[in-house]
């Protein structure tokens, strides 16, 4: 493989990982073949990273070794058919949108050609995103790594089944969602207790942020760094009871299961 990517849509998501693999050292810009409508978007490219190639026609994005599709998810279709005739037979074709099989991106293409399908979340706007991948069964070991190389720059990666993609997209595609609803809920907690909400929102935030940390990197059961929080008889297992009583966890479990069954009919569209 060359080293070009190209990126169709350099919106959130396209610019998230254009700016994740550029800041991080990992690629130069010169690299980098970025197209989109918006012309702010990419002088803005242009003025941060010098060198980097854009335009407003997606052909030249799709003449590079390794094409990243950014683009929102209804409108896949029609850009895939105005490229579709210059892609080469080498070309890797990367997906980032919720509930689109490699078959279906394939049958746009009108047939054979290197696919793989990724998920990211909001959070590798700051470097700290979770992105599945799945390759597609023609794919090598060398381009699934070029692959993988790409999204580990803006946080951390796993290779899936796509039959998996699904459950993956509600478990980190859409959790953000209800992390921030749990942050907002809590720092309300806090603003009726007193705090000023300001104040609330930033201590909320590092204490969620700080005990994913701390269940990443201590490897730890959750239930056991719950128990380490909670003494006998004190205030924490009396909220853990609250929470039960009102269906806390089971609330969670229904909503990754619907959000999922809700990715999984996007897929059958
Ligand atoms: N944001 C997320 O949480 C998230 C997470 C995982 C995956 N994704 C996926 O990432 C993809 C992009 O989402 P996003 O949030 O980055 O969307 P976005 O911010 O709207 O970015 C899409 C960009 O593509 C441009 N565009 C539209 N039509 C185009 C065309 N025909 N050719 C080239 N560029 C075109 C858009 O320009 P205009 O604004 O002028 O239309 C916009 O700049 C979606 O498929 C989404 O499902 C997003």
């Amino acid at each position: 493989m060359n080293n070009s990517i190209g990126f169709i849509g350099a919106g959130n998501m396209g610019g998230a990982i254009i700016k994740g693999l550029l800041s991080g050292g990992s690629r130069s810009a010169s690299d980098l073949i970025v197209s989109d409508p918006r012309e702010k978007a990419l002088s803005e490219l242009s003025t941060a990273f010098p060198g980097i190639r854009t335009s407003g026609d997606n052909s030249e994005a799709a003449s590079a070794s390794l094409l990243i599709l950014a683009v929102k998810p209804q409108v896949y279709e029609r850009v895939i058919k105005g490229i579709r005739d210059r892609i080469a037979p080498k070309t890797v074709i990367v997906t980032i949108a919720a509930g689109l099989t490699l078959e279906k991106v394939r049958g746009w293409f009108g047939g054979k050609v290197k696919v793989i399908r990724t998920m990211p979340n909001t959070p590798a706007l700051i470097s700290e995103g979770m992105t599945a991948i799945c390759p597609g069964s023609d794919i090598e070991d060398e381009e699934l790594q070029a692959v993988q190389d790409i999204f580990d720059a803006v946080g951390r990666t796993v290779i899936l089944s796509e039959h998996l993609m699904d459950a993956y997209t509600s478990l980190a595609g859409s959790s953000p969602a209800w992390v921030f609803m749990f942050l907002e809920a809590l720092a309300d907690g806090a603003v009726r207790e007193g705090l000023p909400r300001k104040i609330a929102y930033e201590i909320a935030a590092q204490a969620v942020s700080g005990s994913a940390r701390l269940a990443v990197e201590s490897g730890l059961h959750p239930g056991i760094l719950k128990d380490q929080v909670c003494s006998p008889g004190g205030a924490t297992i009396e909220a853990v009871s609250t929470l039960e009583e009102a269906g806390f966890r089971s609330a969670i479990i229904r909503a990754v299961s619907d959000c999922t069954a809700e990715a999984r009919k996007l897929g059958d569209k």
